[in-house]
């Protein structure tokens, strides 16, 4: 079957130098990326804490990428305002975290941002199946969601081909995100499973010069 969708990948800054955010986000653009991650941990939705709306605003001023900002917090509905005004194009919120979440994905795209929605590797897929026309990306976590640097969890993959399989008999064009253990080696898998949008941690800062990390990525998916 012919594709359709762009392939992008996202480097997650989780695992960037954090004492020279600006200067990270200067080389991916230099190094011809388009998108950049953002995860927000609140240590309560995960184990673990990173940085917030004020962080992201003044990189913003520094940036023209695109800001794909995944919220790991409790009741996101509390910052979606902040995070839009810092600058964030895209939020992305965990359904395990939203008690009404049509109500919040409708409220993420009337400020005027993207809108995703994450779901834990546990999470089935029906939690976002009623919601696909209202989405611009879904997100398969492919690790438990906190930390840089874990082992890929194998069965994420039927999940990315059912979602792909649903949105193509609605018709739609919601991204298909994959976060977690993403390497050159497993991104063409992932791919033929059916995700689009390849976010990626350790092993894209791990190994720079960042443009040819990132070709290293997109070559593995031609092949
Ligand atoms: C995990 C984060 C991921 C993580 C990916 O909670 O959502 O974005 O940084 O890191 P790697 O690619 O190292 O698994
Ligand atoms: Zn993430």
């Amino acid at each position: 079957m012919s594709r359709d969708y762009p392939f992008i990948l996202t480097p997650s800054l989780l695992s960037s130098d954090f004492s020279r955010i600006g200067d990270e986000l200067a080389a991916l653009e230099q190094a011809g990326l388009e998108w950049v991650h953002w995860d927000v941990m609140d240590g309560a939705f995960v184990p673990n804490i990173t940085f917030g709306p004020p962080v992201i605003k003044a990189c913003r001023q520094k940036s023209k990428l695109f800001f794909d900002v995944h919220l790991m917090i409790e009741q996101p509905d509390r910052y979606l305002g902040d995070f839009v005004n810092a600058g964030a194009n895209l939020l992305c919120v965990h359904a395990e975290a939203c008690t009404h979440l049509e109500r919040t994905v409708s409220e993420i795209t009337r400020l005027g941002a993207k809108c995703g929605v994450a779901l834990n590797p546990h999470t089935p897929l029906d939690m976002v199946e009623y919601l696909l026309p209202q989405l611009d990306m879904v997100l398969i976590m492919s690790v438990n969601p906190g930390f840089g640097g874990q082992k890929f969890i194998p069965f994420t993959k039927g999940k990315m081909q059912r979602l792909r399989a649903m949105i193509q008999e609605q018709g739609g064009t919601t991204h298909i995100q994959v976060d977690g253990g993403v390497t050159p080696e497993n991104i063409r898998d992932l791919a033929d499973h059916g995700a689009n949008v390849f976010v990626s941690g350790s092993a894209f800062f791990g190994f720079p010069p960042y443009a040819q990390r990132y070709r290293t990525f997109m070559d593995a998916l031609d092949h």
